[in-house]
């Protein structure tokens, strides 16, 4: 699969399990459920900012310190809030998971896709098919 595809692939998982997490919480599930869930999306979201940060390296991606930077800021935040929840404060809320949702629609449609146009035209100027073929 080229990284194009992949990346693809990554966000539309990230964003099916931030639904499955707004819908657990909605439900008033469990605590544990809640964290299981959550757990999974850091795991996610974990392997795909190491996985895009790869595909930039490769490609010598100019805006790299900035994009990885913003994915740091985001794997903090999860991490203090996932840390809340193992030690039993419930710090969630249809506010929190909102500004989840923003901050990843914020990021896929800005500075992720920032990167699959930088990816898009390396592979017009070149004439590799590398990552489209
Ligand atoms: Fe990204
Ligand atoms: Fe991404």
């Amino acid at each position: 699969m080229h990284p194009l595809q992949e990346q693809e692939q990554e966000h539309q998982q990230l964003i099916d399990l931030l639904d499955a997490l707004d819908l657990c919480i909605s439900n008033g599930d469990s605590a544990n459920k809640v964290s299981k869930y959550l757990s999974d999306f850091v795991a996610l979201a974990e392997e795909h900012f190491k996985n895009e940060e790869e595909i930039m390296e490769t490609y010598e991606y100019p805006e790299i310190l900035n994009h990885k930077k913003e994915h740091a800021n985001l794997l903090e935040q999860l991490f203090i809030l996932k840390n809340k929840l193992d030690n039993g404060q419930t710090p969630f809320g249809k506010d929190y998971m909102q500004l989840l949702r923003n901050w990843l629609e914020e990021h896929l449609l800005g500075t992720d896709n920032m990167l699959e146009e930088f990816l898009y035209q390396v592979n017009v100027n070149s004439n590799k098919t590398y990552i489209l073929s």
